[in-house]
């Protein structure tokens, strides 16, 4: 072999290297590192993700909550690069299945898209086109991905809807003809369209009463286990995550304040905010609204305080927290906390 030769074949395996490492190396079938993006305004940088990490195993459940505006949504979107014009993901990595999707181009996009990971969208049931038949609507987003005529799409949307529970008849309905629980089910049903690996529900339970929450929550539970499918379940409700998850993410302006599994979170909450938002949430048959809200109101994320952002709301700070940003810490095997409180053990 002539050097030239060698050295584009020497090339050649470590690029194939490279990408066999990148494989080994992330943990899980969802490996979120240090994920950071932004939204550009006039007045500056949104800083609405700050260096999210987490990982999700196959078939297990993730709850990510919060409280509204501090990331979840931002997150999730970050993952599918589905982020607004004005959103970028500024650094760190989404590792799916054996690839790095923060590094994707939009085609290789597509490909994931809706096939492994999908997503059910903050506020979708009441986003459907009122004119439309519910069943046709789900039947598109099937025939631009599986390349299938409508007639086709239609069978599976009929097959789809006996698995979340919906009778087929309803396929013709427009959405005011269907209740506020078929309707999100019928968003289910889109969600799980293209067999994905993944899915991950924005608030999908939110707008609905109390009963019919439960029994959606129920029916991801049963379709979980069904189809051995992995969930990031978006939810400013504590209770719902305690209810359904494996594992929990608490977000707070951006950042990761406490994870864990929900056992480390429920029974051993640790930062204030955690704890304060469990207390919001007492549980999830009682009625959904904070019970106890947390007074105050979270930073600015144009320009993020540079000590701890729960300062000015915590009822447990000391005078570092004004100036120190916390780091996470480990406070048990799995269970993550940036308190500076944490690191004393208190
Ligand atoms: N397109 C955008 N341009 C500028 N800022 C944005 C944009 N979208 C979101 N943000 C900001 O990013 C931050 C995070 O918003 P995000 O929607 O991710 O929060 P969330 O936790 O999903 O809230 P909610 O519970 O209300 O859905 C907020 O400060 C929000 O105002
Ligand atoms: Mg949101």
């Amino acid at each position: 072999m002539s050097p030239k030769a060698k050295t584009k074949a020497s090339e050649k395996k470590a690029k194939t290297d490279k990408k066999a490492v990148e494989r080994i190396e992330h943990a899980g079938l969802l490996d979120v590192r240090e994920l950071t993006t932004h939204f550009k305004l006039g007045a500056g940088d949104v800083k609405a993700v700050t260096k999210v990490s987490f990982v999700v195993e196959p078939g297990e459940s993730l709850g990510l909550a919060g409280e509204s505006g501090c990331g979840k949504t931002t997150a999730a979107l970050s993952i599918l690069k589905l982020l607004p014009e004005n959103g970028r993901i500024v650094s760190g990595d989404v590792l799916f299945d054996g690839r790095n999707l923060a590094k994707r181009t939009e085609y290789g996009m597509s490909k994931i898209r809706w096939k492994e990971i999908s997503i059910i969208f903050q506020g979708a049931m009441n986003a459907l086109n009122p004119v439309q038949e519910t069943g046709k609507q789900i039947a598109e987003p099937i025939q631009l991905h599986e390349g299938l005529s409508e007639k086709q799409a239609m069978v599976r949307v009929r097959e789809l809807y006996d698995l979340v529970g919906v009778s087929q008849k309803r396929v013709m309905d427009v959405p005011h003809q269907l209740s506020g629980g078929m309707r999100q089910r019928a968003m289910i049903a889109m969600a799980l369209a293209c067999n994905p690996k993944l899915v991950i529900g924005d608030e999908p339970t939110t707008a609905l009463d109390v009963m019919v929450q439960a029994q959606i929550l129920d029916l991801i539970a049963r379709l979980r286990k069904e189809l051995h499918l992995s969930f990031i379940l978006i939810s400013h409700d504590l209770s719902v995550m305690a209810e359904t998850c494996d594992k929990g993410v608490i977000m707070y302006a951006g950042e990761v304040v406490e994870s864990g599994t929900t056992t480390n979170i429920f029974n051993n909450a640790t930062h204030p905010y955690t704890r304060l938002l469990i207390k919001a949430f007492p549980n999830i048959h009682e009625k959904r609204e904070m019970v106890s809200s947390i007074k105050g109101d979270p930073p600015n994320l144009i320009n993020p305080p540079a000590g701890c952002g729960f300062c000015p709301r915590c009822d447990v700070r000391i005078a570092s927290c004004a100036t120190e940003h916390p780091e996470l810490i480990e406070v048990e095997p799995g269970h993550f906390v940036r308190c500076v409180l944490a690191r004393q053990g208190v």
